[in-house]
Parts: C-alpha cells; sequence; structure tokens
C-alpha cells in the first residue's frame, strides 16, 4: 500500500491556517496565462479560507481567468441545498470574484443517481484533461485541497469502503456516507485527486487532534492512503497539531522552586 509522509506545517490558530493556506495557493497560480486547476473540499474548515480568497490581497492577485474550479467531492443534494460542498464554496468565494462561469464545474446532482453523477463528471475531467488516462508528469490539478474527517476519512472516501482501492476511473459514487450527513456522494478517487502539484490538507481543532496523530503515525485509515503525484502538506492549526513527544510536560506549580 503507497504511503506518503507529506511535510507537516504548524500555525497558531484557523485564522493564521486559511491566510498560509491562501498564500500557498497563490504561489501555485502564477500569473503565466496557462490554464490553472483548483479542487476545492468540504466541511466547514476550508470556509474561512474561501472567505479569504474572495478578499483583497487575494481577490486581486488571482490569475481568475486562468483558473478552473472543481470539488473533490460532494453530497448528492441540489446545490442550493445546505449540505452542497459547491454551494458552500460558490457563496462564500466564486460568487464574490471575477470567475468566468465556463471555469466553474461542479459535480451535477439533478441526474438520475450517483453513478450518473460520478460518470459525468469523469466525463468532464477528461475532457479538461484532454486524455482519459493520467500523463506522467503532466497533473490534472495545481492544487487539490483536502479536509481530515473524525473517523480519518478524507473527500468522501470512507474507512472500509471499496472506492479506497478504485485505480482505474477517476470519480465514483458513493451510496452510503459513513458517516453524518448520511447523504450518498460523488468523490474522486485517489489516483484522480493524487494528480496535482499540491495537496493541501487543511486541519483546525482539538477535535482533530487524534484521528491527526494516528493518520500521522501512517494508521490504516483514507486520509493515511492520500498521496500527490507533487507536494503532499499537511497544514494544521495548533489545537489540531499532535502533541510533540520531545517536549517535556509542564512541572506541575506545587513543584517549581522559588
Ligand atoms: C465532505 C468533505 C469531507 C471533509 C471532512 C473534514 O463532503 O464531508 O469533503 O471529506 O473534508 O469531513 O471536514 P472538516 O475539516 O471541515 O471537519
Amino acid at each position: 500500500m503507497r504511503r506518503q509522509r507529506g511535510d507537516v506545517i504548524v500555525v497558531t490558530d484557523p485564522d493564521a491556517l486559511a491566510q498560509t493556506a491562501a498564500e500557498r495557493i497563490l504561489a501555485r497560480l502564477p500569473r503565466s496565462g496557462s490554464r490553472l486547476a483548483v479542487c476545492l473540499t468540504g466541511g466547514p474548515t476550508p470556509q474561512r479560507l474561501y472567505a479569504l480568497l474572495a478578499t483583497e490581497p487575494y481577490r486581486d492577485a488571482l490569475p481568475w481567468d486562468h483558473i478552473h474550479w472543481f470539488v473533490g467531492d460532494d453530497r448528492f443534494v441540489p446545490h442550493n441545498d445546505p449540505l452542497s460542498n459547491f454551494g458552500i464554496a460558490r457563496r462564500l468565494l466564486l460568487d464574490h470574484v471575477p470567475a468566468p462561469s465556463g471555469n466553474i464545474h461542479p459535480i451535477i446532482t439533478n441526474v438520475e443517481d450517483v453513478d450518473d453523477a460520478a460518470r459525468l463528471y469523469e466525463a468532464e475531467l477528461h475532457r479538461l484533461y484532454g486524455a482519459e488516462q493520467f500523463i506522467p508528469g503532466r497533473p490534472l490539478f495545481d492544487v487539490v485541497l483536502m479536509g481530515l474527517g473524525a473517523d480519518g476519512h478524507t473527500a468522501s472516501l470512507f474507512p472500509g469502503h471499496a472506492e479506497l482501492d478504485e485505480k482505474t476511473r477517476w470519480v465514483v459514487g458513493v451510496p452510503e456516507a459513513a458517516l453524518e450527513p448520511f447523504v450518498p456522494r460523488v468523490t474522486l478517487t485517489f489516483p484522480a485527486l493524487a494528480s496535482t502539484r499540491e495537496m493541501l490538507f487543511l486541519v483546525s481543532g482539538p477535535s482533530k487532534r487524534e484521528i491527526l496523530t494516528r493518520v500521522l503515525e501512517g494508521a490504516d485509515l483514507p486520509a493515511a492512503r492520500a498521496y500527490s503525484e507533487g507536494q503532499l502538506v499537511w497544514l494544521v492549526d495548533r489545537d489540531a497539531a499532535p502533541e510533540r513527544r520531545d517536549e517535556p510536560a509542564p512541572r506541575p506549580l506545587a513543584s517549581r522552586g522559588g
């Protein structure tokens, strides 16, 4: 099984997490004139980042005409449903920036079922990429944002689910989510998410500390199986960061001299 450790960057708090992520995205999206692609993620953690990217200096600095926007997974609900990952990204970011509508690529959910939605999105990715198989050295994305769920899932790749082992398909339907919200999902697979110059995990808050510790130790959890053809970065705030084993625990006040 493939395991890539990645670089761990610890920042002070959720604001610093959003700002550091925004700076990394900006650095990956130069005003070069070539086509760029960003894959967004769901959940509450990236929301601060999305709002930040819609404000200065990022709004002015990003080459909107050249950036194509995707989502790594979505819930099979209408885009105006509060559970829609794309809907959240649109309300916080895409509605407030000069992104051409042809550059915005949501997972279409007004189709028969998750398998239809997955096939359509896969075809869209093939079209944008210009091939149906990945070509080494030519990543699909410039940046892929990822989150870490409390059970170790990432995107909609849940522990014990068959989609974890998918090697050929780029997008698959997930008829049953393993935790709330229990709505069917559509998700990119590990090989598609990996086709990026940078995969950037955003992990925040004390509720993520234990699971992040396990993932970074290489436990058999979905997020530990994520890999990147380019750089893999775990951007983590202090509350979520695993305790450093080499730091001595502070002595209780009562035992301190003086
Ligand atoms: C989803 C997400 C999911 C998310 C994690 C972590 O649709 O549920 O894409 O994979 O990234 O649940 O989310 P938070 O970091 O916001 O808790």
